[in-house]
């Protein structure tokens, strides 16, 4: 198994450049189930996540073609239409075939996804709405199994909660179902908003694009002919790499990146004491001389999000004073603090709420990644910790980051991969 060796640094310098948003390309791999062609996508990353995705789909009979220039997705040949537990197991977001298998084929099989290391993390809000749609759901054995008896039919949903992948599941069902669906409470993640152009760029009428409430106009059956597009920048790459700017005390520019997906984000690095050059496509993060303590409240887009607060935490470490940091959207997504705490940071945790007391010296040790972001915060508090840092199981971060060592070690960061 691969680990991080990172050795503390006095600060960074340099240029990174942005890979395509994993969140946003994961859907939109997924809606390639609805297309009547081959897909070309641009700017896919390079994570363990993404080839999980086109695994599964090669496994229900698509081809796929892996090239972050261009990957190329043919679900003409598609002939199975089950996802089976081995593939949905390492990653949930699997549960993204749902929608758009059932919406083609009329009938499929899901894993059921199981727990996770940040919560419950349930998918009861996408099967009713699909129920509400007309699909006959039964839950046999650990898998979801669903047919669409009379198809699927356009209706009014209510989220009772805002739901990234449940909104885009929907989003996909609806492309292809008789008549109008309209999702109410819908996620406006910029992720699910280029699934929408996307969609709406393939013939589908999409109204409200960007907002809570979705109307989408299906095809009756009729799939897609979908054209070539490009992935968003990844945001949550990009924040967490401007925390390691911050946290070291540097000037670092992002390049590729769409600094109006980082708003919230943007506003508590300012709010921490940080500056900023902004243009169209680049962020350069100024160094300051004493970060300031910050309060955070995790919500959905465009509030600060869930997927930044992990690495929020390692900054927060050295904040000169205390730091309050609420997570609203997961249940468990605490696990680094105590990976923290063995560096030297002095958090307390009151429920849904951790306290960070700063600034503290970090110092090197192992430690052991717990979940994607987790991953993260345990690497921004590596860069700046005395001496040496071992990473473990991080396997979490392949997920999600493309080339991270590298892209640190371009900036001056002293990593390296290691194996047991
Ligand atoms: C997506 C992101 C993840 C991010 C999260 C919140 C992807 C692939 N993953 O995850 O990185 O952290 O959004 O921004 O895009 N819920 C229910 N029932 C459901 C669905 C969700 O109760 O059927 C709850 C969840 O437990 C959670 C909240 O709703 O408390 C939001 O979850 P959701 O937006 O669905 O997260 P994901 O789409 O899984």
């Amino acid at each position: 198994m691969d680990y991080l060796k990172i050795q503390g640094v006095d600060s960074l310098h340099g240029n990174i450049q942005i890979s395509g948003a994993k969140n946003a390309s994961l859907p939109l791999i997924a809606m390639a189930i609805l297309a009547n062609n081959e897909v070309k996508i641009n700017n896919l990353p390079d994570v363990a996540d993404i080839k999980t995705l086109l695994k599964l789909l090669s496994k229900m009979g698509s081809s796929c073609h892996f090239d972050t220039q261009e990957t190329i997705i043919n679900t003409t040949t598609m002939d199975k239409t089950k996802a089976t537990y081995d593939i949905v197991k390492t990653m949930r977001a699997s549960i993204l075939v749902l929608g758009p298998i059932l919406a083609r084929f009329g009938h499929c099989e899901v894993s059921l996804p199981g727990g996770c290391a940040i919560g419950q993390r349930p998918i009861d809000l996408h099967l009713k709405a699909l129920e509400q749609m007309g699909a006959k759901i039964d839950i046999k054995a650990g898998y979801i199994e669903a047919t669409t008896p009379n198809g699927l039919v356009g209706c009014e949903i209510i989220f009772d909660k805002i739901t990234v992948t449940g909104t885009a599941n929907i989003v996909m069902a609806a492309a292809l179902a008789k008549g109008q669906t309209t999702i109410i409470n819908a996620a406006r993640e910029p992720e699910v908003v280029q699934l929408c152009e996307v969609l709406s760029k393939s013939g589908v009428t999409i109204e409200g694009i960007g907002t809570a409430v979705l109307k989408i106009q299906g095809t009756d059956g009729e799939l897609l002919n979908i054209e070539e597009f490009s992935i968003i920048p990844d945001r949550i790459e990009a924040g967490t790499y401007l925390c390691a700017g911050a946290i070291t005390n540097s000037e670092i520019t992002l390049t590729k990146v769409e600094p109006n997906h980082l708003g919230a984000v943007i506003a508590k690095l300012e709010e921490m004491g940080n500056s900023f050059s902004i243009t169209e496509e680049s962020i350069t993060i100024h160094p300051t001389s004493q970060l300031k303590p910050v309060k955070i409240i995790t919500q959905e887009y465009p509030a600060f999000p869930t997927d930044m607060q992990a690495q929020f935490m390692a900054l927060a470490t050295q904040a000169d004073g205390v730091s309050i940091i609420e997570e609203r959207l997961f249940e468990n997504r605490f696990m680094h603090v105590s990976e923290l705490q063995r560096m030297g940071a002095d958090i307390s945790l009151n429920g849904h709420t951790a306290t960070v007391h700063g600034k503290t010296p970090l110092s090197g040790t192992d430690v052991m990644a717990t979940d994607l972001r987790a991953s993260s915060a345990l690497v921004l508090a590596a860069l700046i910790a005395k001496g040496e840092t071992n990473i473990h199981r991080i396997y979490h971060l392949d997920r999600g980051y493309d080339n991270l060592e590298k892209k640190l070690e371009g900036v001056g960061a002293k990593v390296a991969r290691l194996q047991e």
